[in-house]
């Protein structure tokens, strides 16, 4: 079931540079969201921009969902600096339910994983989230520093490079969100039966009807709606 719910910014607290996370009152939504569904926002009472933007839920807490909003266009810049959201979801699928993983994210990607460890923390190995510089905000207060890898491109934490230099389990199962270079040089290290991608493609209505977040199927025949059949799919169902 989808709601729609109009909820009041509860706090704001920067995550780095150019992301923030915001909390949102809800009164059904974080009930029944599940690690890697979104919600569809809309960015204001005007037409322009007129159509809703996709937010994964990188949290949720009792009658409030959290979501890491990273600042791209006119949109995102909105809805960091609404003091009330109207709101749909939750939507799409969301990550399989798996023993032993572990969750590789990058950039604002790492919102549906962090939301999969909350849920799930004793079924979650290891932790590897990437960065260009270390963020702001102390993510070891959402995922402990055993579990968590925290790897930047400038050295500013212990892990300098790029999230895939770093994994060391390939035969595990891993969820992933991030960027697509990050997710195709996943594609050659991992098996594609082990491996499951949260795709955050461009999207017009988000509820399967306009074919905006169309994504090819693996065998070529066709096409996913990333908003209703996804936006998780395991690595060999899709063309990246
Ligand atoms: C299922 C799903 C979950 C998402 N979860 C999050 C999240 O948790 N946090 C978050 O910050 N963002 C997330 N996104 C991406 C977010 O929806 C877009 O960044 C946002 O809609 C951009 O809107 P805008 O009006 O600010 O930018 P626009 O003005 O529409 O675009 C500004 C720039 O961003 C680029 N852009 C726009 N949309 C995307 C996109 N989907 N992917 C890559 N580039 C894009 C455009 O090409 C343009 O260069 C998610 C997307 C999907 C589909
Ligand atoms: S966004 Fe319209 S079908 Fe997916």
């Amino acid at each position: 079931m989808i709601f729609f719910e109009t909820g009041t910014v509860l706090k704001r607290e920067t995550f780095d540079s150019d992301k923030l996370l915001i909390k949102v009152e809800s009164d059904q939504i974080w009930q029944k969201a599940r690690p890697g569904q979104f919600v569809e926002i809309r960015v204001n009472s005007r037409l322009d921009p007129l159509l809703r933007r996709p937010f994964s839920i990188a949290f949720t807490d009792e009658s409030s969902i959290w979501l890491l909003i990273q600042i791209k266009g006119k949109g995102s810049k909105i809805i960091a600096n609404s003091s009330q959201l109207e709101i749909m979801g939750p939507l799409g699928n969301g990550f399989p339910e798996l023993e032993n993983v572990s969750l590789v994210g990058g950039g604002s990607g790492i919102a549906p994983l962090i939301f999969y460890y909350k849920t799930y923390p004793d079924r979650v190995k290891r932790v590897y989230f990437g960065f260009k510089t270390k963020p702001n905000f102390n993510l070891y207060k959402l995922i402990p520093q055993k579990k968590l890898v925290l790897v930047t491109e400038d050295g500013s934490t212990e892990f300098r490079g790029l999230v895939t230099q770093f994994i060391e389990c390939k035969n595990d199962v891993h969820l992933v969100c991030g960027p697509t270079p990050m997710m195709k040089a996943l594609n050659k290290l991992i098996s594609s039966d082990k491996l499951y991608f949260s795709l955050e493609s461009y999207m017009g209505c988000g509820v399967g009807i306009c074919m905006g977040c169309a994504v090819r199927k693996g065998d070529g025949n066709g096409y996913y709606r990333v908003c209703t059949e996804g936006p998780v799919f395991r690595a060999d169902k899709i063309l990246l």
